[in-house]
């Protein structure tokens, strides 16, 4: 065998890498297993956890990286339990090979369905099962065997192509097949589990793949070119080479390549994983973000995808939220729909569900603010994942891998019409807005937006009050009150206000969209300077004092679930353009002090 050190990154960047997942084993083991390879060539090995420059969509996986003289690799090791599967499938989207590890005296650990069908619906391309303490059944050929066979039968269950199912007898404690070929199973033929791990063919993304990069930074000069820095995410480019960058779709040519590590310096082909700098020879529309790629081999782009997600927060997905969709190259928003279905990992069935809980796998459709360039999963791994984070919290809610483009975003397209929202507002005379007042429920905001729109309507404004107690008995009557539902709430009347702003109305939205993600929302997807959020801040002992309506009473006694104050959040306003204190203020003061707000601010003219 070649010989084993720590990573130099300088020296061992052209290597192919290995990325490998090690289960079953627990990180004794792991260390007990790289200790027998160090062993075997007398070297020191250390963790260097700097080779992570891919997209980092491992995170709190513990891996060690190390060279021998053929390949690199990075091992993670994944816990077989089923409530890490989340953590399993992570590491699993950029992994090229699996080694799940079988104690020989057991014929099938329970988990073992599960883990081979999660591993092969990740495409993983080499599955080797290692059945361990061999020396614990005699390093018997029979018992080998039959565990063999077992696992091919469930393997062939799962459409699992045999080709890809290698299985090594083992045993970690000797040392047998572990680095070295043992002499105690003679009847074994095959490679150790570390020569196989050398040996093995894969198709290294590195190189074999068709060339991606993706778009980091760009720079403009005076003269006829631009210079673009970024990642090289697969596959090989050279000087002279015609490429297209995505999603703009332009064209130019190669000029010269710069690697980032020695920069001065022009090389010949330029592989994957490493940060490049590629000066193309004209001026093109690039932006980072974008993807580069061969002329004739280019990438798709879509904003709307079928993908697989794999959800590892503890809070259940959300339908309707608008998360951060964060791909090698871009990170935009996504809307993800309700699965249309979530995968039963241990007898592959396919049920109903509304939303996705912590380590479910589920099929769901997403649409994006805006075009991104992709390929789908199967294609490439690089480019066909993504991480879904939550915008408040900046944690990675979701992993993903996209299945494919959905037709639809292609053939619908945007209609230009020639009375436009400037037409219609010059029209009315008015400069159109929308007026979101948000507070608890019975916090005063209908009533004061409802003085405040007598009094717009007596000045001549063109105005329309859409009142969540009313808009819930018609557009919204199939929603109630969980997070879920007022999500889609909101999400639904934000754009009905923007259809409503596109009228040039000056519209007042009295709900008490309780969540500031989905109040971000609807202020992107009106516009920050025409949408005035008006936070109505009465505190909830006031409003629960009052009860106009009796609901918290019956909230208080249970009668009524997740009621907003009482067993379900209400995240107040951060910055909101205008705030009323209802306790030293009328409705109709606070109207009178909104329309002065709102001259004064030049959002009234
Ligand atoms: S939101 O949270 O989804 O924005 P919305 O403004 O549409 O709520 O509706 C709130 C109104 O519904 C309240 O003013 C109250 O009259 C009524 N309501 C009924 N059940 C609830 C509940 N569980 N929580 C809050 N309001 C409720």
């Amino acid at each position: 065998m070649n010989n084993l050190k720590p990573c130099d990154n300088n020296i061992d960047q052209d290597k192919p890498l290995l990325r490998c997942i090690t289960c079953g084993w627990g990180d004794k083991f792991i260390s007990s297993l790289l200790g027998q390879f160090i062993d075997a060539n007398k070297e020191t090995l250390t963790d260097n956890s700097a080779l992570m420059t891919e997209h980092d969509i491992m995170p709190n996986i513990s891996h060690r990286t190390f060279s021998t003289e053929k390949r690199r690799f990075i091992v993670s090791n994944v816990s077989v339990d089923e409530q890490q599967t989340g953590q399993m499938i992570a590491a699993g989207l950029v992994s090229d090979i699996f080694v799940l590890m079988i104690d020989a005296r057991c014929e099938m650990i329970s988990n073992t369905r599960r883990i081979l069908y999660v591993m092969n619906l990740l495409n993983i391309q080499q599955l080797v099962l290692v059945i361990n303490k061999m020396d614990l059944v005699d390093y018997s050929q029979e018992s080998f065997e039959e565990i063999v066979n077992t696992h091919k039968i469930l393997a062939k269950e799962l459409g699992i192509d045999e080709a890809r199912l290698m299985t090594i007898p083992m045993s970690l404690d000797k040392g047998d097949n572990v680095a070295k070929k043992s002499h105690m199973m003679d009847w074994y033929q095959g490679p150790s589990l570390m020569e196989h791990l050398e040996m093995v063919s894969f198709d290294d993304v590195a190189s074999a793949k068709p060339f991606r990069m993706s778009v980091e930074t760009v720079e403009r000069s005076d003269r006829d070119f631009c210079s673009l820095s970024g990642h090289m995410l697969a596959g090989c480019v050279e000087p002279g080479d015609e490429v297209r960058v995505l999603p703009s779709s332009e064209i130019s040519r190669v000029e010269s390549i710069v690697l980032v590590d020695d920069v001065g310096e022009s090389v010949g082909p330029t592989r994957a994983q490493k940060l490049a700098q590629i000066t193309l020879s004209n001026q093109i529309d690039i932006s980072p973000g974008s993807i580069l790629c061969h002329k004739g081999n280019a990438c798709e782009v879509s904003d709307q995808f079928r993908a697989t997600l794999v959800w590892l927060s503890e809070d259940e997905m959300l339908p309707g939220r608008a998360y951060l969709f964060e791909t090698c190259a871009s990170t935009v928003q996504a809307n993800v729909a309700s699965p249309r279905y979530v995968l039963d990992v241990t007898n592959q069935e396919k049920l109903v569900a509304n939303t996705l809980v912590k380590n479910a796998i589920g099929s769901c459709n997403l649409s994006l603010d805006q075009k991104i360039a992709f390929d789908p999963y199967n294609v490439n791994r690089s480019t066909g994942t993504f991480n879904l984070i939550d915008q408040m919290t900046n944690q990675i809610v979701a992993v993903g891998f996209i299945e494919f483009a959905l037709r639809r975003a292609a053939n619908i397209h945007w209609q230009a019409l020639d009375v436009d929202e400037a037409a219609r507002a010059e029209q009315k005379n008015q400069l159109p807005a929308v007026l979101w007042f948000t507070g608890l429920s019975g916090s005063g905001k209908s009533t004061i937006a409802n003085a405040l729109e007598k009094k717009l309507f007596a000045m001549g404004r063109h105005t329309m009050l859409l009142d969540g107690d009313n808009v819930r008995h018609g557009l919204n009557r199939d929603l109630g009150f969980t997070e879920a539902d007022r999500v889609e709430n909101v999400r639904r009347v934000s754009e009905v206000s923007q259809l409503m702003l596109q009228a040039g109305l000056i519209t007042l939205v009295s709900f008490i969209s309780p969540f500031r993600s989905e109040r971000n929302m609807a202020r992107e997807r009106i516009g920050d300077g025409q949408f005035i959020e008006i936070f109505v801040d009465t505190p909830l002992s006031i409003a629960e004092e009052r009860d106009v309506k009796g609901l918290y009473k019956k909230a208080r006694a249970g009668e009524i679930k997740n009621f907003t104050g009482i067993d379900s959040p209400y995240e107040a306003p951060e910055n909101p353009e205008i705030t009323i204190n209802t306790v030293s203020q009328s409705a109709d003061e606070a109207a009178d002090i909104i329309i002065g707000q709102l001259q004064e601010k030049g959002f009234m003219n």
